[in-house]
């Protein structure tokens, strides 16, 4: 098997109150990579879309993690990647991530599987490292394992999977571009002890909602007050897309990773799609362009297709 196709869907990382460690995976929207190992040495990128990203292997997301695995493989030559994406850049619902963790699922299976998949977040990782300058996973552990995902520290690496009842998830994207890389260096430096304490009171509701499929315990579990009140200043019709989204039978939701995307958890997709309708009143009333798609947890990682 020479060749394979990767299709790795969107993440929401932070998960609210969970910055930099906890994330989920979408089942949509979803990139498509294929990757195919060839003779000729190096990283070899092919656009199939209009987003005129790098393809200096180096300065591209897929090129950087591809790197990294080539790194450990010397028994291999070259890859030729032909990307095609469909999770536009900048949107906060884990592009770059799609990028780095789907060429590497993609290798690995043209490799015979050879690497774990902590390996393949560790190579992933430094996609992330191009794309905003520093190597969180929390878009790329969801996006490789599927399901929702803990990253319990970084160094090592140690991720655990977490079971979660079923969750519909309506995400709304305005047609704004928030950097990561600007919405990291925003951030406060320090923390109060008491709003620490808030903090961790509610990333264990959370994760103890989940495991005991707890929606009430989730859904007040699901606050944030140390990342939110700062980057949702970048985000127009914020506070008021989370108002109605919860007057309309939301459990709760926040900024999806860095935004500006915002997403909203709920029990049933009746809900879901309520609250759609709510997110994108408030932006046409606000006059920003807008995507929403209403989705569930994607638990099973980066599809593969070979031909
Ligand atoms: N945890 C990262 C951040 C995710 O919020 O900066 C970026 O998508």
């Amino acid at each position: 098997m020479k060749k394979v196709k990767a299709f790795p869907c969107g993440t929401v990382a932070n998960m609210v109150c969970g910055f930099d460690i906890l994330g989920f995976a979408l089942n949509e929207p979803c990139d498509e990579f294929e990757v195919e190992i060839t003779d000729e040495p190096g990283v070899h990128i092919i656009n199939n879309d209009d987003y005129n990203l790098p393809t200096d292997p180096e300065k591209n997301v897929s090129g950087a993690a591809m790197l990294a695995l080539m790194d450990e493989t010397p028994d291999v030559r070259g890859f030729i990647i032909r990307s095609t994406k469909l999770i536009k850049p900048g949107s906060g619902i884990g592009s770059s991530a799609a990028s780095a963790a789907g060429v590497v699922v993609a290798a690995n299976y043209l490799l015979g599987n050879r690497f774990s998949k902590l390996d393949l977040v560790r190579f992933a990782m430094f996609g992330e490292k191009v794309a905003s300058g520093v190597k969180h996973a929390d878009n790329i552990a969801p996006c490789i394992y599927g399901g929702v995902t803990l990253i319990r520290a970084i160094h090592p690496l140690d991720i655990v999977s977490i079971e979660a009842p079923l969750l519909h998830v309506t995400v709304v994207h305005p047609q704004i571009e928030v950097r990561t890389s600007d919405a990291r260096q925003i951030l406060k430096q320090q923390v109060l002890l008491k709003d620490a304490i808030k903090q961790w009171g509610n990333i264990a509701g959370l994760v103890a909602g989940l495991l005991k499929s707890d929606y009430d315990l989730i859904g007040r579990s699901l606050e944030d007050v140390i990342i939110e009140p700062v980057r949702s200043i970048l985000i127009p019709g914020f506070d008021e897309v989370k108002k109605r989204s919860k007057d309309a039978g939301a459990l709760g939701g926040g900024i999806s990773g860095s935004g500006p995307s915002i997403f909203m958890l709920s029990k049933d997709a009746a809900t879901a799609h309520a609250v759609a309708k709510e997110m994108e009143d408030v932006f046409i009333k606000i006059g920003i362009d807008y995507h929403t798609h209403v989705t569930t947890i994607n638990q099973q990682g980066v599809k593969l297709v070979s031909e």
